[in-house]
């Protein structure tokens, strides 16, 4: 029977050099906890996970409460990585019998392909250890990968412990690595803490392995990128580029058209089919979903909300919550706010807010409107400035407008209010009772003209006043 693969992930740290009152585990990229990231990779290699918690153990567990099959170990003080993993072995009941992969909290870029190599180069090489590195062109403070003169990994040297001959190696230790359990387990023990920084260093058991005559080997990866680990907020901002560039990559792949890649972000729940077209500075969020053949963008917001084929979503435009239907058009410079729904063939156009308000298939709505707790049918038109006044400071009240309506320009429609199929409103009116079907509803003041009073107020202005 193939024994369990079993990962420890370290996240008991504070990341001091975050500048942050926030465990450094739980800073997002793209909008998921750094953590989140490292547990994706260990669920696709279906390792079973203890996760070593410690500086505000509670809130990051706590980020962990939707993942199922966690175990986590408080590791109090922190007293170094080789403590972690101490206390994380600790958690792990019985004797692990096969490989356990120990991997920092912080490496979000981490692919499954990487441990599934890092495991197969343990079981060919026969080895106690095999460890991920890479070459850095700025190595800074990673741990340097010592190789013998048959080069052998010997150990690994923090920066702060190094020699300036050490420092110019530039093998870097990506805190990546998987262990024979049993080796792993009676070495560990034996760490001591007399380094520069006073701490247990895991880096050291490699050394005290390569002392035991075991043999450790390193993976040096390609792409360095992967395994770069966030100390900073500068790396978190990088490493998020990454995170996006690898998200549009893939969506290109899949033949979704985009626009200028670097400027867009698409978050990691959101579905966008192939032969959707996505426009330059667009942000696409939540559970968006975005069909073949509509086209989002340039400068828009999506969250939450499904694009439905053809739809057109131009210029400037936020859009939450909200469903738009096939072939609709919104925008330029639109507001669709929570649960409106915009059907087939539709058009909200500039200046327009909806809240809570469906308009109807081949409906317009097409400038400066507020609808709001609104239900419009079909093929209704809603003239430029209409506006549903649907709260009157204590409630909110509906409007409905039946198919076919047309409601002229700058009206006010007060809620609650009906307007009947194929029912007019005269532009500039303020309509307080419903309107049938079929009527005219005029709420305005009747307009009255004054023949020659323009001359005859000239003309009074010219006699001498005041005798
Ligand atoms: C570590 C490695 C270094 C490597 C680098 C790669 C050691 C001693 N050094 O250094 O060789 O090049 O990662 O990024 O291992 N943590 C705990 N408990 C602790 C201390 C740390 O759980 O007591 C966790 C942190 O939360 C973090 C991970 O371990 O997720 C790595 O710790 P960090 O302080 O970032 O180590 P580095 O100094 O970067
Ligand atoms: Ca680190």
């Amino acid at each position: 029977m193939a024994s369990v693969l079993r990962a420890i992930v370290l996240a008991a740290g504070k990341g001091t050099r975050m500048n942050s009152a926030r465990p450094k585990v739980l800073h997002e990229a793209a909008g998921r906890p750094l953590l989140h990231y490292v547990l994706d990779v260990c669920a696709e290699v279906e390792a079973a996970v203890v996760v070593v918690v410690g500086h505000q153990a509670d809130s990051v567990r706590e980020s962990c409460a939707q993942r199922l099959g966690l175990t986590f170990a408080v590791q109090e003080p922190q007293l170094g990585t080789g403590h972690a993993v101490q206390v994380g072995l600790h958690a792990i009941a019985e004797e692990p019998d096969g490989p356990v992969l120990v991997l920092a909290g912080d490496v979000p870029l981490l692919r499954a392909s990487t441990l599934r190599a890092l495991c197969s180069l343990l079981q060919t090489s026969g080895g106690a250890a095999a460890l991920v590195s890479f070459k850095a062109t700025s190595p800074g403070s990673y741990g340097r990968v010592i190789r013998g003169s048959d080069g052998h990994v010997t150990g690994i040297v923090e920066a702060k412990d190094a020699t300036r001959e050490q420092l110019r190696i530039d093998e870097v230790n990506a805190s990546l690595y998987v262990f024979d359990g049993h080796k792993l387990r009676s070495t560990i023990q034996n760490l001591r803490s007399d380094n520069a920084q006073g701490e247990f260093y895991l880096t050291d058991v490699i050394g005290m392995l390569v002392a035991k005559s075991e043999r450790v080997e390193a993976l040096i990866i390609e792409d360095p990128v992967e395994a770069a680990g966030v100390n900073t907020t500068q790396e978190l901002a990088a490493v998020e580029r990454q995170i996006h560039a690898r998200r549009t990559d893939r969506l290109l792949a899949g033949g979704v058209l985009l626009e200028r890649p670097d400027t867009i972000l698409i978050g990691p729940q959101v579905q966008v089919a192939a032969g959707a077209r996505i426009r330059a500075f667009t942000i696409l969020e939540g559970g968006t979903r975005i069909d073949s053949g509509a086209s989002v963008g340039p400068y828009c917001r999506v969250e939450n909300s499904e694009i439905a084929a053809g739809a057109t979503i131009l210029d400037s435009c936020l859009i939450r919550d909200s469903r738009v239907g096939p072939r609709a058009t919104i925008g330029p410079f639109a507001h669709v706010r929570p649960e409106s729904v915009v059907e087939e063939g539709a058009k909200v156009g500039n200046f327009v807010e909806l809240k809570k308000t469906r308009l109807g298939a081949g409906s317009k709505a097409p400038h400066l409107s507020y609808l709001g707790d609104a239900t419009i049918g079909a093929k209704a038109n809603i003239g430029a400035g209409t506006i549903t006044c649907n709260y009157d400071g204590v409630v909110k009240s509906p409007t409905t407008i039946e198919d076919g309506a047309f409601v002229g320009s700058n009206s006010i429609l007060v809620a609650p209010v009906t307007i009947g199929r194929g029912a007019y409103i005269a532009a500039g009116s303020v309509i307080t009772k419903d309107v049938p079907a079929d009527a005219l509803g005029v709420g305005r003041a009747r307009q009255e003209n004054k023949p020659g009073w323009a001359s005859r107020r000239s003309k009074k202005r010219q006699e001498p006043s005041g005798t």
